[in-house]
């Protein structure tokens, strides 16, 4: 097993290894004692995972209940948020007791924010079941609910007690494609060698040390700029135009392929601007070919998906913080005026 410790204003250690959900009751031990567990999964980590999670914890003497909720992004709102709190109050828990969220990004996020508001903030646990929450949204204390308006639109900080990454667990809920775009990326913004062993080495077989090395990447970003005002934006690399494709699929698109998208048309963009040398962008274009990534979409036209980008959060008055790259693990936060954002990625664009 793999430890790494998250140096946030609350820190706390993230455990990556190949069979850690039967330790869930032994490492959860270590934290404190809660006289109760509440779990929040969804129908398919419920099914999946729900069973061995029970009988680690009861086996380490805790007692444990369980609220699922169905599988997806349509169920990251406030009505599913309502079911957990009345859920909570049902089961009698208590500031002494525990959270633990299993599943995916949906899970992580809203399990957070109910943990963050439930008698103004109770201690929780992130268990992510994808490689996707693994490296990315399962660290870093980002906790949100989806609005009418728009994605993760209600939410605030609030750092997990301990994050347990079982990488057994991945075999079996199939996403790796979904979430290896955030592995590249990673290793786009600072470890060139984990964008070497993406290229040359067998995924399936280094999941630890490929998970490990982006969720360092992730945490040392992190604990620098916690409350994501500043180098933090560097994470949102390929996430603007990424987002844009994602809204303009209607979201038929996962968040992971579309960042992969969102990411080739930035890099394309950077070569079209001389930020960035050719070969690069054929590393990340072979890339995509190992894993089945698309680098382009055809369902929309660019001034669409510029024009959801422009109605992006991320952006500030009447300027966008867009993330460019200038050499594999080197990246840096390009403030530009809206106004130039279409020339810049046009460029890019029309020679791909
Ligand atoms: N997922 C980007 C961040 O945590 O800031």
């Amino acid at each position: 097993m793999k430890t790494l410790e998250i140096a946030s204003s609350r820190p706390y250690k993230v455990l990556i290894g190949s069979d850690l959900l039967a330790e869930v009751g032994t490492q959860i031990k270590k934290i404190g004692e809660h006289e109760k567990i509440a779990v929040i999964c969804d129908d398919v980590t419920a099914a999946l995972f729900g069973a061995r999670l029970k009988e680690s914890l009861e086996k380490s003497g805790a007692v444990a209940c369980f609220f699922s909720f169905p599988n997806g992004e349509t169920s990251k709102n406030i009505t599913t948020l309502q079911q957990i709190y009345s859920f909570l109050l049902r089961e009698e828990i208590t500031r002494s007791d525990l959270i633990i969220a299993l599943g995916g990004g949906v899970v992580g996020d809203i399990t957070g924010f109910a943990a963050a508001t439930y008698l103004r903030g109770i201690d929780y646990v992130q268990i992510p079941t994808t490689l996707i929450s693994q490296t990315d949204s399962s660290v870093g204390g980002k906790t949100a609910v989806n609005l009418p308006e728009g994605k993760n639109l209600c939410g605030c900080f609030h750092s997990p007690r301990l994050v347990i990454c079982d990488t057994g667990l991945l075999k079996e809920s199939f996403l790796i494609r979904e979430g290896i775009a955030e592995v590249i990326k990673c290793a786009l913004l600072a470890d060139p060698e984990l964008f070497s062993m993406l290229e040359n080495g067998e995924v399936a077989t280094s999941l630890d040390e490929i998970v490990t090395r982006a969720i360092a990447i992730k945490g040392k970003i992190v604990a620098a700029d916690e409350w994501d005002v500043g180098e933090r934006q560097l994470l949102n690399l390929g996430h603007t135009l990424g987002h844009g494709v994602e809204k303009c699929s209607n979201f038929t698109v996962p968040h992971g392929i579309a960042v992969a998208i969102g990411m080739s048309m930035i890099l394309s963009a950077c070569v079209a601007n001389g930020l960035l040398d050719e070969s690069v962008l054929k590393r990340l274009h072979l890339l995509y070919k190992r894993f089945d990534l698309p680098s382009t979409y055809d369902g929309a036209t660019l001034e669409e998906i510029i024009r959801v980008a422009f109605s992006d959060k991320k952006r500030f008055g009447g300027d966008i913080n867009l993330i460019v790259c200038s050499d594999i693990g080197a990246c840096s936060i390009k403030k530009m005026p809206i106004s130039q954002l279409d020339a810049f990625v046009r460029r890019g664009w029309s020679g791909r």
